[in-house]
């Protein structure tokens, strides 16, 4: 196996199996955070094991890791498919890979000794972030080429939100972690807030959410056999998606001094959010009307359906939690911290999975090794990931309401216990699924039957582009 291959897909392969890693040790960062939320005195003088470090360490590793990487894997199997051309320098999607991982290895070390901006979504120091901007460069130079030498003239809708993806998040980047400052990796008072939440919240919005909606627009048609049901309504989706998104990140600051005008637009325009994510689901779902089972029948199939109905509850939920009368309730508290799961996990991470499992057996050439195993991880993480939103839902607004009462921090923390000791228990249930869904990935590569693309195509096609 060399370095920088050359091999057809190999890229691609090499993002999908580096995104599994990232969620396997991602996730188990999660639930050492979880069990200290649980039981603080569980693990005691490990510095590198507290709270303060462990949870930017697991928020960056699945975050910035797991759910960009297998998307991004997915996307270089899916863009040129529907371009009808070869990936433009595969060479240098693979300098991608090792820039990436090598910003997320020495990234991880590094907050892991307590070496942090202090800045949450920005919080790698200033190597890792020059690292992830390369791999950017070098992502969006073999995505151009790409474009540029397509046999296809039509854009499909996935290449736009890929493309958007990439070179947004390229921009975005360097702003957003102030790189210009590299001893702080920010700017000075509430105008670093304002920076930082126009960063992060686009962070989600137009790196995460684009890349699976590439992905969700791709697979129902060739899962359902059906064409897409609206391209007009595809452009919509995309271009109100790019009009809304981009400017509401003071929603995450209502509580802080920032210009008044600043947080009225942003909650107006976060409610407006609901077109975008309405209109996409939409699309999707008449697309796959009366093919419902189809899409459950498949492995990628279900982890996509199920991504798109949680892209539906936080489209609902992100709208109603930005309105200042619910975030006196819920601000600060495990509310956020369920939306959050369900919106990273619920929805990108699902849809992620299962843009894994379509593209695993056409990257590789192999049949995913067990489909009862990838089945078993479907189950795994709808139903922790279902836990975690209830659970922590439930805590939050217990917690909101009890400082609204006047209750103090502190008298609040043990009513919590219950609530932090479900969560971790379904924690376990998510990293098992993590490193179930690893192994599988090792052992189609390492272990599964040879099949014909054709084959794998038969069974779930490309959507009609036009
Ligand atoms: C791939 C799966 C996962 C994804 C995508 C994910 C994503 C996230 C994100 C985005 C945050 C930041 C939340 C915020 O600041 O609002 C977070 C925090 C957290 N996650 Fe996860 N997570 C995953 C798995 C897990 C697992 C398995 C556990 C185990 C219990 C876990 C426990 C936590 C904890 C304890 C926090 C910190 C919460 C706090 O500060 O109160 N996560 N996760
Ligand atoms: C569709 C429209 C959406 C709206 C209007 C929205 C709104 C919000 C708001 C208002 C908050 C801050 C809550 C608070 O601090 O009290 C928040 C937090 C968050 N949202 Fe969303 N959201 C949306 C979709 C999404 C999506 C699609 C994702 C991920 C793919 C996402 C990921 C997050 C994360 C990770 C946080 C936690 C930020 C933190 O650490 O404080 N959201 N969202």
């Amino acid at each position: 196996m060399r370095l920088v291959s050359d091999e057809e897909h190999s890229a691609a392969r090499a993002f999908l199996v580096s995104g599994m890693v990232w969620m396997a040790i991602g996730t188990t960062f999660g639930l050492i955070g979880g069990i200290a939320l649980a039981a603080p005195d569980a693990i005691r003088n490990v510095p590198w094991l507290v709270f303060g470090r462990v949870r930017p360490v697991h928020v960056n590793l699945v975050a910035v890791g797991f759910v960009p990487m297998v998307l991004i894997g997915a996307g270089l199997y899916l863009v040129p498919t529907l371009l009808r051309t070869r990936l433009y320098g595969e060479r240098l999607a693979h300098v991608g890979i090792w820039l990436y991982n090598a910003a997320l290895a020495i990234g991880a070390i590094e907050l892991a000794r307590g070496h942090t901006q202090a800045r949450e979504y920005a919080e790698l120091t200033w190597i890792p972030d020059v690292l992830i901007v390369g791999a950017f460069v070098a992502l969006i130079i073999s995505f151009g080429g790409t474009l540029a030498r397509r046999q296809e003239p039509l854009l499909y809708v996935s290449v736009w939100y890929f493309g958007a993806a990439l070179a947004v998040t390229a921009a975005l980047y360097p702003l957003g972690n102030a790189m210009w400052n590299p001893s702080t990796g920010a700017v000075t008072g509430v105008l670093d807030a304002i920076l930082l939440w126009f960063y992060g919240h686009n962070v989600v919005g137009l790196l995460l959410t684009p890349l699976a909606l590439c992905a969700a627009y791709y697979l129902v048609p060739a899962i359902t056999r059906a064409p897409l049901y609206s391209h007009t309504l595809s452009m919509i989706g995309f271009w109100s998606l790019l009009g809304f998104y981009t400017h509401i990140g003071g929603h995450h600051l209502l509580q802080a001094p920032i210009p008044v005008w600043l947080k009225v637009i942003s909650v107006i325009d976060s409610v407006m959010m609901m077109i975008p994510v309405l209109v996409v689901l939409v699309n999707l779902w008449l697309t796959a009307r009366g093919r419902f089972g189809d899409l459950f029948a498949s492995v990628p199939g279900k982890f996509v359906l199920l991504g798109t109905i949680n892209y539906l509850i936080v489209g609902v939920q992100g709208p109603l939690q930005s309105l200042p009368a619910v975030q006196r309730v819920t601000h600060f508290t495990q509310w956020t911290i369920a939306h959050a799961h369900l919106a990273v996990l619920g929805f990108t991470g699902m849809i992620a999975l299962g843009a894994l499992y379509y593209a695993l057996p056409r990257v590789t050439g192999k049949l995913v090794w067990s489909e009862r195993l990838a089945n078993t991880q479907f189950w795994f993480v709808f139903l922790s990931v279902t836990a975690f939103m209830l659970v922590l839902t439930g805590a939050g607004l217990a917690q909101g309401h009890a400082w609204i009462n006047g209750e103090t921090v502190y008298r609040t923390v043990p009513m919590l216990s219950p609530y932090m000791m479900v969560r971790a228990l379904f924690g376990v249930m998510l990293v098992l699924a993590a490193y179930l869904g690893l192994y599988n990935v090792l052992m189609t590569i390492y272990r599964g039957k040879p099949v014909a693309v054709e084959a794998a195509e038969g069974s779930v096609r490309k959507p009609a582009t036009a």
